[in-house]
């Protein structure tokens, strides 16, 4: 078995230890977050835990249903008690880039919503500094070109996100830019990054989680670190 793919589902399955019955749960999106809900099907079942959820993306609501977690909109709950998601890096202060599924605005919205953050992730992705990975920014497609200019002019490199030939499109249907923040993110406090992109006339939301996450599950080859 593929080292990252290991880390993965271990990370993933501990976090259900987390889930307690007559918890309202969001479910993040990914293919560490797979092992989440795969784990989290077989312990309703095996002990019959009644627990609701809220989904991040079509993708998790299709897996979920195929698996007969309860599933409800997130304007339907109060509040949520915990979510698990993934993420594409994330460092030591808890600043996480999300996005690379492209899932970022559901899973901040669905983040924000909640009292606890949990993020699972493989060795690789526990890094010194976050911004090596692409910052993905979903945009509206009116006026997308605006947004791209303005990040060439910044110096961000954007990127249109494809699928083929394509822009890819997010399950709102909006587009993706992926831009380089790298040279920028430790000159600058992340959460006025965060709200300096999310400033610009036509972004939706961006793919950087500051203040965000409690908890990080890290999948190792010896095991799952816990990091509070
Ligand atoms: C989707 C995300 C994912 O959590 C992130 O891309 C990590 O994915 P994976 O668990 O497949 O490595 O942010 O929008």
């Amino acid at each position: 078995m593929e080292q990252t793919y290991y880390e993965k589902k271990e990370a993933g399955e501990a976090a259900v230890d987390l889930i307690h019955n007559k918890m309202v749960i969001g479910l993040g999106t990914g293919s560490t977050v797979y092992h989440t809900i795969n784990k989290l099907g077989e312990k309703m079942k095996d002990e019959k835990l009644d627990v609701t959820c809220v989904s991040t993306s079509s993708n998790t609501t299709e897996f979920a249903k195929q698996l007969g977690i309860k599933l409800v909109a997130l304007n339907d709950v109060q509040d949520i008690d915990l979510t698990i998601d993934g993420a594409d890096e994330i460092d030591g202060d808890f600043r996480a880039i999300k996005g690379g599924g492209g899932a970022l605005l559901f899973e901040k919205i669905v983040a924000s919503s909640s009292r606890k953050v949990a993020i699972i992730v493989d060795s690789t992705k526990y890094v010194d500094t976050i911004g090596a990975y692409p910052l993905p920014v979903e945009v509206l497609p009116f006026g997308y070109k605006y947004v791209f200019e303005r990040m060439v002019r910044e110096g961000f490199q954007p990127n249109l996100r494809k699928m083929g030939n394509d822009p890819f499109i997010t399950d709102s249907g909006n587009f993706i830019l992926d831009i380089n923040v790298s040279n920028i993110i430790d000159k600058v406090d992340t959460i006025n990054l965060e709200k300096y992109i999310n400033n610009i006339p036509g972004v939706i939301e961006n793919g950087l989680f500051t203040n965000i996450v409690d908890v990080i599950y890290i999948g190792k080859k010896d095991g799952v670190e816990v990091k509070n």
